[in-house]
């Protein structure tokens, strides 16, 4: 048995005809129970909009002042009002898995909190499976057609 293909356990298709779609989808998300705890991933190219979701849900969550794309820094981490953590990923200029552990990351992950991570596929095989797979894809006039899958009992509660 091969554990490379992880099971999709349910798919949702979403579409945001602009930023305020996201900003409506990313408000009930972060009203759902479990979100505290989940493991989401942000894909699709550059400039799909995949900081600009995190931000939403960052700031639906209660976080205040301003949310940078952690592009450069790979990694920013926030305490929330209610106690809790996020962490937001950005693994563009990852070139060598290996960083993945020489960084501590593996810890971060196992730790607790939200974690929102762009750019998934370049962190690697090491990168624990996700709650919520999210899949941005720009349309000619703009608007984005999302591809919501989730990968765990948790990350079907999320969108149910
Ligand atoms: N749902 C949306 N509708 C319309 N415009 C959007 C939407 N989401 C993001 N944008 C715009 O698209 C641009 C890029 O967004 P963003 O930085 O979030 O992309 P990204 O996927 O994180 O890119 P990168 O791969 O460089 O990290 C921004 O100018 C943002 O305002
Ligand atoms: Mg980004």
């Amino acid at each position: 048995m091969t554990l490379t293909h992880p099971s999709i356990l349910e798919t949702r298709r979403l579409a945001w005809s602009d930023e305020a779609g996201c900003r409506a989808w990313a408000r009930a998300l972060a009203a759902r129970p479990g979100i505290g705890g989940a493991t989401i991933e942000l894909r699709g190219p550059l400039g799909a909009g995949k900081t600009t979701v995190a931000r939403h849900l960052l700031r639906a969550l209660g976080v205040e002042g301003r949310i940078k794309s952690p592009t450069y820094a790979v990694m920013e981490p926030y305490e929330l009002p209610g106690g809790g953590l996020a962490t937001h990923f950005d693994f563009y200029r990852f070139d060598d898995p290996r960083e993945w552990l020489d960084a501590g990351f593996r810890d971060i992950y196992a730790g607790p909190g939200l974690k929102l991570a762009e750019w998934p596929e370049r962190a690697g095989e090491m990168l624990p499976l996700p709650d919520l797979r999210l899949w941005i894809d720009v349309q000619d006039d703009g608007s984005r057609e999302v591809t919501v899958q989730a990968l765990s009992e948790r990350g079907v509660g999320l969108i149910a």
